[in-house]
């Protein structure tokens, strides 16, 4: 059977089951698939399009006939494993920070710098970005190619899936206790989520920024264009799923808001909903279990030249994790980068 080996580990988790789900909706050309997880995951199933799998260990698992690995088990797992995985010849896919801005790592987003995947043969380990930063540059992409970019100021409304399955307990948890007016106990964030917003994702830095702010910005510079200044404000909302931008860029050269409309409807991974009426925009709720970047809002912006306004919603859990890093693959793959062991031996 032709088709590549692939392993995926945190199988058990909210991008690992995306990851899978993704994989079968896609026909990736699997010829076996692998769910790991943590050890106290064992024989936990798992969905992969109609075939139930069950988790097996990734301590006590051998790579060796793996053609490719997506990862989605947190840093630590990843800082330990993928050097060691991807030493066996066997391509990873990384979605945590651990490697993204490693020189000899790409970090990839395919509509955006597709090329850059060859890469991978100095490490085998290609990075996925952050999920805030890969909606972004999807939209940037193209407006950056027609009017160059020289700021952009963002304001994130990050929803609590990207923090994880516990975090979305949390979300649930609370919400329910403060219907039934049991005490609120926060866990997982700072503060309560449940009828509030956070304004801290990740760590504090010594600059005041956090993690996650610092993120955006060194990953959009590595990705799109180490020119483009950025600065952003990342909060935490009480969704489930999509995380939502409202972003302002001054350009380098003139654009209208028209002229970035019909641009970003033309460009891969975009859709634009952009009416100018109630409801003629997106919202998180309707971009969940979605695919596409949706643009809305897309305005001139008064204050400064060249400077535009919009509204950027995707689902995190898969352009900002499963899908990318499927997509990642399908690069490596189609190109011919990459043949399945079986094949070669
Ligand atoms: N959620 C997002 O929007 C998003 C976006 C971009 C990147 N990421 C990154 O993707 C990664 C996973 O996020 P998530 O939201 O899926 O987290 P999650 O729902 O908490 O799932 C974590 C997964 O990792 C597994 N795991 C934990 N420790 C392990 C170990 N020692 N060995 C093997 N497997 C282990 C867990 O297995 P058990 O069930 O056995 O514990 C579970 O399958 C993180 O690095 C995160 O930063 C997430």
């Amino acid at each position: 059977m032709s088709g590549f080996k692939v392993a995926v580990v945190g199988a058990t988790g909210n991008v690992g089951r995306e990851m899978l789900a993704i994989l079968a909706e896609r026909r990736f050309p699997v010829s076996e698939l692998v769910a790991l997880a943590s050890t106290h995951s064992i024989g936990r199933e798992v969905s992969f399009g109609d075939k139930t799998l069950k988790c097996k260990a990734l301590d006590h698992y051998n790579f060796s006939s793996t053609d490719i690995c997506l990862m989605s088990a947190g840093g630590a797992v990843s800082k330990e494993w993928s050097p060691r995985i991807g030493a066996q010849g066997v391509l990873v896919i990384d979605n945590s920070s651990a490697w993204r801005m490693d020189p000899d790592v790409p970090l990839v987003v395919p509509e955006v710098n597709a090329e850059a995947a060859r890469g991978f043969s100095k490490k085998y380990i290609v990075a996925n970005p952050n999920c805030s930063t890969a909606q972004l540059v999807v939209a940037l992409k193209p407006l950056h190619d027609h009017a160059k970019i020289k700021r952009v100021v963002v304001s994130t409304y990050q929803s609590v899936s990207g923090a994880g399955r516990e975090a979305m307990d949390e979300l649930f948890s609370q919400t329910r206790a403060v219907f039934v007016s049991d005490p609120v106990e926060p866990k997982k964030f700072p503060k309560r989520i449940a009828f509030n917003l956070i304004p801290q994702i990740d760590d504090f830095m010594d600059d005041g920024s956090t993690k996650e702010e610092w993120k955006m910005v060194a990953e959009t510079k590595k990705i799109l264009d180490p020119k483009i200044k950025l600065t952003a404000t990342c909060v935490r909302v009480p969704v489930f799923i999509s995380h939502s931008e409202a972003v302002n860029v001054e350009f380098e050269n003139p654009i209208s808001a028209d002229e970035a409309r019909e641009i970003l409807r033309e460009a891969p991974g975009c859709l634009v909903i952009d009416r100018r009426e109630p409801g003629g925009y997106i919202t998180p709720h309707e971009a969940a279990g979605e695919d596409a970047t949706y643009i809305s809002r897309i305005r001139d912006d008064p204050t400064i030249d060249n400077g535009l306004n919009f509204w950027c919603v995707s689902d995190n859990l898969r352009k900002g994790a499963a899908l990318n890093a499927v997509q990642i693959a399908e690069v490596i793959v189609n190109r011919g980068w990459l043949k399945p062991k079986r094949a070669a031996a």
